[in-house]
């Protein structure tokens, strides 16, 4: 075509996207496409470069052929006359447009004549147009085209029409430029917080796979939230409810490329305008998350193998020896017998139900593991929880009725299918039958992307289309959908509704809020778990990583989130796990776990020192627990970010839009963790404002620049911004003691004297305290009230106010809380 040469590289929407094939000016013309080979240099490993096929200008895409009001919004058709080079081209569809309130907007794209595969989670369903909507939104005809803009500040947040529109009934394609290169969310992924727009595919799919960069992991999720172009601190946000396999190419246009294999288009525009509050639109879509139990705060140890319950119970004994706190021991799989669900080890873990009486009697919880896949090749009669569930009908099944069989851990398993109440019931039954053996606190959900170590079953995968689609998204495996039919479409909420029947059964069983940490994820995760962030590696590297996926899974809604401190796989080293262990504290979820084989990692296994500096930080983290619930408080009632990056409290400085290496608890608590080896300070981003030392109370004043940092071992830098009143704790050994201790309050008080802050307050553990009015909210405000009581003592240096404080900075093994500390405006 002739138009090829004026579109510039940087829209170039790639017509020939499948992988690993060479794409020729003879494959590329067969498709109607442009064909120029780009004139930059080739892409680094793994990466896409500039597509050398890409669509032309009128390129044939759908007309928009009629548009009727609606009580929500408008509805069209769309047609299109040309066939594509995808089969099964689905060549009439209904366009809704649904003015949801004033911040939201929601399309839909469907098939009028048969009905599609949708995502069953339970969205909000408006009952009213929106009266005085933030968006306008233009419609284009020929070809057809959504035009999304914010009335304010005519700010163009979508427009749909800069490259064809495809609907196959295995191929939907919707392209968009996006307002801005600052693009953050698209989990699961490993990456910088802040997305690289240059040419960067980010494939959807659940997978069980080592957090690697350019490649999809566990969960899958795909919302984005966009910083608008300029600097202007509003911010809007975009998610595609679909659960199919998907690429999403970001690319310099700017622009955006969503490309599923089934389903529906079905997609909400939050306008924020700022980006907690996209944050909070999002979530009133998918659901808050769910508000923790208190002790899911707390500091939890972990790994696989510790081999016996009496070597796992030597762990919990050493650490009260140390009087380092800790909440919830956990074991993984090797508590089990043979692997097997629901069983423990007769020998080795013999004393697991005198351990489990143990830690609850020194206020302790326990966590263990469970694993979807139940072996399938029991002694009939041996094995309840597979012969029950055969009786009840919970496994997957082939198309043909019969159980699929896979592999995991403990051999050959049927995988249930936790879509159905059925299964929840069943899954009840199993749980309540083991908690009267073992009385666990809490569950850990493994391996439920699912993974199975077979490809698709022990026959493989049927050769159907579902199997073999006409186009294959990155790494989603040889074969697609491993199992059923069904399971194309609901492989990645395999996580979620497992999450969901776990924490229902938790709940019922307790009668207490639920702990459940999962593997794999999807959108509404947050109302059922939380989730640590997979099998990272012991390199500083995936230190500094962890911070990115802690920050995104905050923006996905699943606050409860962490990484595996000081490392998984490979050995870790000591310096490496105090830094870990020091950042690690302000992981809102915040779990040492490690690989079998490898060395003992917990906080007694290191030297005096090391060990000394890793209690004062969990001391630290548990001072701080009143804020850190009441931060969750906020998450359960109104969507926030319990870690925050630093962009959503100074959305006008650029600068912070790419920081991830420092973050916030709330609005004010400002974390700067040593990320390197060999180093006793850091350099840290300070935004514009008064901050001050956390431990020492001294002021730095900054006009939005970095400053470096003393950061010896022991120290891990903190900072409070002006105007905040966070309240504390004296710590102990665990949060159940602690709880019992005074509470204390920080105030940072701002150039004019003022701050504030709140704390929610509750038993900790019953369920809906909110609903049912069995909570203390307390709002503290400092104002200001006559000059002559306020007199700071040099010109412009602040001290923290504190009340009878408990000394952050301990220097020794002994724990020896000083009664006062007081920094006050002298
Ligand atoms: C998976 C989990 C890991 C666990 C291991 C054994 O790799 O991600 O945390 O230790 O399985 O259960």
């Amino acid at each position: 075509p002739q138009a090829c040469g004026v579109v510039p590289e940087a829209w170039r929407f790639d017509c020939y996207p499948e992988r690993g094939v060479v794409v020729t000016r003879e494959l590329c013309e067969a498709r109607n496409c442009c064909f120029i080979p780009a004139s930059s240099s080739p892409p680094a490993p793994g990466r896409n470069g500039v597509p050398w096929c890409f669509y032309p200008p009128g390129f044939p895409s759908y007309s928009l052929v009629s548009v009727n009001a609606t009580d929500l919004g408008q509805t069209g058709t769309l047609v299109k006359m040309v066939k594509t080079y995808y089969p099964k081209d689905i060549l009439t569809l209904q366009l809704e447009l649904l003015y949801e309130t004033d911040n939201r907007l929601r399309v839909r794209i469907t098939d009028p004549s048969e009905s599609r595969f949708e995502v069953p989670i339970a969205v909000p369903k408006a009952t009213e147009k929106a009266s005085n909507p933030a968006y306008s939104v233009e419609l284009s005809n020929e070809p057809f085209g959504i035009i999304v803009k914010r009335t304010s500040t005519g700010a163009v947040l979508l427009n749909t029409t800069v490259a064809p529109l495809f609907y196959c009934d295995q191929f939907l394609q919707l392209s968009s430029s996006l307002s801005s290169q600052y693009i953050y969310g698209l989990g699961e992924h490993r990456s910088s917080f802040l997305h690289d727009i240059h040419w960067n595919t980010l494939t959807m799919w659940a997978r069980d796979v080592a957090p690697t960069e350019l490649t999809n992991l566990y969960g899958v999720h795909p919302f984005y939230l966009a910083m608008d172009e300029g600097g202007t601190g509003t911010a809007h946000g975009f998610f595609l409810l679909n659960s199919n396999a998907m690429d999403v190419v970001l690319q310099p246009g700017p622009a955006i490329t969503w490309r599923t294999i089934g389903g529906i288009l079905d997609f909400y525009v939050f306008l924020g305008p700022d980006p907690a509050s996209v944050i909070g639109q999002y979530l009133e879509v998918v659901g808050y998350p769910a508000m923790p139990v208190y002790w899911a705060l707390g500091y939890h140890l972990c790994r696989w193998g510790y081999g016996s319950s009496n070597a796992t119970w030597d762990v919990v004994k050493n650490m009260r020896n140390y009087g380092i706190p800790q909440d919830v021991q956990w074991n993984d799989i090797d508590y089990m017998d043979r692997s097997l669900d629901f069983t423990f080890d007769p020998t080795a873990f013999s004393t697991l139900p005198d351990m489990v009486k143990d830690l609850h009697s020194h206020g302790q919880r326990y966590v263990m593991m469970l694993d979807p896949g139940i072996s399938s090749v029991q002694p009939e009669g041996g094995y309840w929880p597979y012969d029950e569930g055969l009786r009840r009908g919970v496994f997957i099944n082939h198309t043909d009725g019969s159980t699929l069989i896979g592999k995991v851990w403990p051999g050959l398993t049927a995988f249930p299918d936790f879509s159905d109440d059925v299964t929840h019931e069943w899954w009840y039954d199993n749980l309540k039958r083991f908690h009267d053996k073992v009385p666990f606190d809490g569950l850990w959900i493994d391996m439920n992307e699912p993974s199975s170590f077979v490809d698709g079953s022990t026959v493989g995968c049927p050769d159907t289309e579902l199997e073999n689609p006409p186009y294959t998204p990155g790494e989603t495996h040889t074969h697609l959908s491993h199992l059923t039919s069904s399971h194309y479409n609901m492989h990645s909420l395999y996580g979620l509704l497992e999450a969901k029947a776990s924490a229902r059964a938790l709940k019922r069983m307790l009668g207490k809020r639920a702990f459940v940490i999962s593997r794999s994820t999807f959108p509404s995760q947050g109302q059922y778990s939380g989730h640590w962030l997979g099998d990272n590696r012991s390199h500083w590297k995936d230190m500094y990583t962890s911070i990115a996926g802690m920050l995104t899974f905050n923006l996905l809604g699943v606050p409860l989130v962490g990484a595996d401190i000081c490392g998984f796989s490979e050995q870790t080293e000591e310096e490496l796990c105090v830094r870990w262990t020091q950042l690690g504290a302000f992981y809102p979820f915040t779990r040492n776990h490690n690989s079998i084989d490898q060395k003992p990692q917990d906080p007694p296994a290191f030297s005096p020192r090391a060990r000394s500096a890793m209690k004062q930080s969990l001391l630290l983290r548990s001072s701080l627990f009143p804020l850190l619930y009441t931060l969750f408080h906020r998450a359960h009632t109104h969507g926030h970010t319990v870690a925050r990056p630093l962009l959503f409290e100074f959305p006008k400085d650029v600068r912070t839009y790419g920081i991830d290496r420092q973050f916030l608890w709330g609005k004010s608590l400002m974390v700067t963790p040593v990320l390197d080896p060999g180093v006793d300070y850091v350099v840290g981003y300070f935004p514009q404002g008064l901050w001050y030392d956390y431990y020492t109370g001294d002021s730095i004043r900054s006009k939005g620049e970095e400053l470096r940092l003393k950061a010896p071992l022991d120290h891990i830098n903190l900072h409070l911004r002006e105007g905040a009143v966070i309240p504390t704790q004296r710590p102990n050994t665990t949060l159940f003691v602690s709880s019992g201790q005074p509470l204390h309050l920080v105030s940072s008080l701002s150039e004019d004297g003022s701050a504030g802050g709140e704390l929610f307050w509750d038993d900790g553990e019953s369920i809906d305290t909110l609903e049912t009015d069995q909570y203390a909210h307390v709002v503290f405000t400092v104002v200001k009230v006559r000059s002559d009581h306020y007199r700071p003592g040099s010109s412009d240096h602040y001290r923290p106010v504190r009340s009878d404080h408990y000394r952050p900075v301990l220097r020794s093994d002994q724990y020896a809380p000083t009664t006062t500390d007081q920094y006050a405006p002298t």
